[in-house]
């Protein structure tokens, strides 16, 4: 059994790494954020306020979510594409802060991991979902650099974008995220520290391919 859980704030890279290792080392890639992103989607179709969570327990009732072959399925909708909006960002957030939401990601993320060799990633995976996770890295760079690879990312999909309010953003969300009381974003205390500011993408792959051979012996 091999699970690799990636942590770390937004922007860091962590996505494009966790795909490319897991196709590296023959992994399934699940995106815990993802799950996160298409309840928090729901909710704001629904009108429910992630603060009323009489409201929010109604609709996780209600609500079946996936991470299957790489789309993120809300009641049987794909919905990788439509999660992937500013205003979604700052939804999940919210919504991860609740207990009751957290327990229904962490069964979905649970229950892959059970089936397959994955690396997941996400906030709390080496803390709370996997912590008996055979490899666990936390992955971070500094706000500034993660604020600029966001805004290069939109202007090269042709969307508006303007440094400062995703700088801001990046920040509220970053405070937000760890300092909930649930399960925030923290380093686990057996997890290796891997800052991707300085690094390029191949870089950061190779160092956490590095990571996965020393701990397991397994090669790509
Ligand atoms: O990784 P991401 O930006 O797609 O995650 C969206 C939000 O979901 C993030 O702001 C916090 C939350 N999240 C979480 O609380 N725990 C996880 N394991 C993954 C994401």
């Amino acid at each position: 059994m091999l699970r690799v859980a990636i942590d770390g704030p937004s922007g860091t890279g962590k996505s494009t790494i966790a795909k490319a290792v897991a196709a590296r080392f023959g992994l399934e890639y699940i995106d815990t954020g993802a799950m996160y992103r298409a309840l928090g989607l729901k909710a704001l179709r629904n009108g429910v306020d992630a603060a009323d969570e009489a409201a929010v327990k109604k609709m996780l009732d209600e609500t079946a979510i996936d991470f299957a072959g790489g789309c993120t399925m809300l009641d049987d909708e794909d919905v990788s594409g439509l999660i992937r909006t500013n205003e979604i960002s700052m939804a999940a957030s919210n919504i991860s802060k609740l207990a009751i939401v957290r327990a229904k990601v962490d069964e979905v993320s649970r229950y892959l991991a059970s089936t397959k060799d994955v690396v997941m990633e996400g906030r709390d995976i080496g803390t709370t979902v996997i912590p008996d996770a055979e490899v666990k890295i936390f992955m971070t760079a500094s706000p500034e650099i993660r604020a600029r690879r966001r805004y290069e990312q939109l202007l090269e999909a042709g969307k508006e974008a303007d440094y400062d309010k995703i700088y801001e953003e990046v920040q509220a969300r970053d405070y937000q995220d760890s300092h909930r009381e649930v399960s925030p974003l923290r380093q686990a205390e057996d997890a290796a520290f891997l800052d991707t500011s300085d690094l390029n993408i191949e870089e950061v792959v190779d160092a956490v391919s590095g990571i996965i051979t020393e701990k397991t012996g397994r090669t790509a």
